[in-house]
């Protein structure tokens, strides 16, 4: 079997070390550099002929630069003969643009699945696409990992009191049922609307009981954090005991901050799969690494292993 070889670009350095750190390799010098006129530069100073090559990178703000350093490191290793190209995603941008939902859009995901495949990459590993549906976007082999199991058995330890799991919206409500049976809690659905092409939402009514129960609100990802407060203050005025928010991705934009710093959020749960710029000052924390799983994911694939055994 050809050796593994794991690289990063300026994305999120700190988990691609940590990544390193459980499959107790080191991770590769590979210079990503940008010159003045913005054009991104890429060199990997080690020799890659041959090697099963693993390019972690999730695409972050700022994002079309995080992006095409990884298109741009795909087709290096691939001029560098490298023996296979594994692009691991541990955050998947432009997830949200999946569908043609009104007239003259684009499909910005599966724009990029194109991109992807035609840099050069020959498999994908990602973690929490925003829609499953992404992975019929790529003709290459796509892994997508969960860490969902890992967000429930954190609230299980809670001692949560008639626990509820909610959805903030239908889209998200597959994921949250799957909480919901492995905390032995219930389930319920927000129904939240969003009234532009902007980044605003609204919550408008609740299916379900929380009435003095505590609350586990879980979705992929956090951006303004419009979303989860609105949900937050619906699930309140229904008589929710507590709140607490769980996400894969803090992609936490400024307003998030603002946001929950001043809402009465009993707990805010987490994963490293994307770098969080700041912490917040008065919600706690806690945060859940999926560097050991997108690890344990990168060495079944080098072994030829069964990926999907992990969440068994
Ligand atoms: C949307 O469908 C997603 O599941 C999240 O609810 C959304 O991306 C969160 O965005 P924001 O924090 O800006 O409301």
């Amino acid at each position: 079997m050809r050796e593994m070889a794991v690289f990063t670009g300026n994305a999120h350095r700190e988990f691609a070390e940590a990544v390193c750190r459980h499959l107790k390799l080191p991770l590769g010098d590979c210079e990503v550099t940008e010159f003045s006129n913005e054009n991104i530069f890429v060199r990997f100073q080690e020799n890659i002929r041959e090697r099963d090559v693993f390019l972690i990178q999730p695409i972050v703000p700022p994002v079309n630069t995080r992006l095409m350093e990884l298109l741009i490191m795909i087709d290096a290793a691939k001029r560098a003969s490298a023996g296979r190209i594994t692009a691991v995603i541990p955050y998947y941008g432009y997830g949200r643009s999946d569908k043609k939902d009104q007239p003259r859009v684009p499909i910005t995901a599966r724009l990029l699945a194109n991109f992807i495949e035609v840099a050069g990459a020959n498999r994908v590993l990602t973690l929490n696409l925003h829609a499953g549906q992404i992975q019929g976007f790529f003709n290459i082999p796509l892994d997508e990992l969960t860490a969902l199991p890992m967000i429930a058995d954190y609230f299980r330890g809670q001692n949560l009191q008639d626990p509820v799991v909610v959805a903030t919206d239908v889209g998200g409500a597959k994921g949250a049922r799957n909480v919901a049976a492995r905390l032995g809690a219930d389930l319920a659905i927000v129904d939240k609307r969003r009234t532009g092409n902007n980044d605003s939402a609204e919550a408008m009514t609740l299916i379900g009981d929380v009435n003095g129960r505590d609350c586990v609100i879980v979705d992929d990802e956090i951006l303004t954090g419009g979303t989860v407060a609105s949900s937050l203050k619906l699930l309140r005025s229904e008589g929710a005991r507590s709140v607490h928010l769980a996400c894969v991705h803090p992609l936490f934009a400024p307003r998030a901050y603002d946001l929950l710093d001043t809402s009465d959020v009993a707990e805010l749960v987490y994963t490293d799969s994307v770098p969080v710029s700041r912490p917040f000052q008065k919600v706690a924390t806690h945060t859940l690494s999926v560097a050991p799983l997108i690890g344990d994911a990168m060495h079944r694939i080098h072994t030829g292993g069964s990926v999907g055994e992990l969440f068994l």
